[in-house]
């Protein structure tokens, strides 16, 4: 398992504002930043022996182009939709053309906030939600996917 070809890719998606980590709602979202957040991740990822790829994008359409990209050449999806958890019917179908383990991750508890974030579009197609547990909540996320793909290889 030398060359990067052969290793496993993950992709973790940032959906809207999350580009503005630190600055955004530090209270809520804690004080790290997009950046501080995927070069753990990737260091994470070389630690573990597997690729891991980042995007963001302020775009739902972004987003569902990205999802439909990675139909054939990842092992596993993490998605933080941002507000579009709420709404958007477009990636929860995206999602659904996937045949890879998805994890949604929020770092805040939306369980605990304001009612309208209690319903997520994503939740349903997921294969299991990481919610309140902060900027842990993807490399935990990580860790299960890479384990779960590992184990059926
Ligand atoms: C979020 C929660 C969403 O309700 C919100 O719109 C976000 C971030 C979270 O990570 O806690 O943008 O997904």
């Amino acid at each position: 398992m030398d060359s990067l070809s052969e290793k496993q890719n993950f992709l973790v998606i940032h959906g809207p504002n999350l580009n503005m980590l630190g600055k955004r709602e530090p209270e809520v979202y804690g004080r790290a930043t997009l950046d501080d957040i995927n070069l753990s991740l990737k260091e994470t990822g070389k630690r573990l022996g597997v690729n891991v790829e980042v995007f963001q994008s302020n775009h739902e359409g972004a987003i569902v182009d990205k999802i439909q990209e990675i139909m054939s050449s990842h092992q596993g999806l993490i998605i933080n939709p941002g507000a579009y958890t709420h709404t958007s019917v477009a990636i929860r179908d995206a999602l659904l053309l996937l045949s890879i383990p998805v994890v949604e991750v929020h770092l805040s508890n939306i369980y605990k906030r304001e009612p309208f974030r209690h319903q997520s579009m994503v939740a349903g197609v997921a294969t299991g939600q990481i919610s309140g547990l902060g900027s842990d909540g993807y490399f935990l996320a990580l860790e299960y996917l890479v384990r779960r793909c590992q184990a059926v290889v």
